[in-house]
């Protein structure tokens, strides 16, 4: 009986400790959805952007399907989106975004996220 009990304390350990380090291991990795979309939200993008659908702008899909290949898109895109666009993907233009909006280093994450959908 209690070897059972020191069993489940042993298990339950075990657990926990191979959770942390899940949660270590991806808060390394790269931006997971959720996080991504937190600084979109932030940064005023979801009122034109969503990963699927056209909107004012771009899906991010057909943004990641367009720069497929190239070596340098995620400093493009960081570029594109800090000083604004226009003529890409249509007449509407992107206003710039200024680092009010999205630090530099929350664009280099999202940026390298929307490539990969
Ligand atoms: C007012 C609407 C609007 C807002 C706000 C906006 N965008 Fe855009 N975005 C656009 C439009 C329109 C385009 C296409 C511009 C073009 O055709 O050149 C675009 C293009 C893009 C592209 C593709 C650039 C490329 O080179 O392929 C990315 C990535 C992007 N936006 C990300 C963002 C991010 C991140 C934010 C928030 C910080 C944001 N956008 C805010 C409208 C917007």
């Amino acid at each position: 009986m209690q070897q059972e009990i020191l069993l489940k304390i042993l298990l339950s350990g075990l657990t926990a400790a191979s959770m942390l380090a899940i949660c270590a291991a991806s808060a390394n990795a790269a931006l997971d959805d959720a996080k991504a979309q937190d600084i979109m939200k932030k940064g005023g993008c979801t009122a034109c952007h969503s990963v699927d659908k056209k909107g004012v702008g771009p899906a991010y899909k057909d943004v990641a399907a367009k720069h497929k290949g190239e070596s340098d898109a995620a400093a493009k895109l960081e570029k594109m989106v800090r000083s604004g666009s226009k003529g890409a993907y249509g007449q509407i233009p992107m206003p710039p975004n200024p680092a009010a909006k999205i630090s530099d280093a929350e664009l280099h994450e999202l940026a390298e996220w929307v490539l990969t959908k």
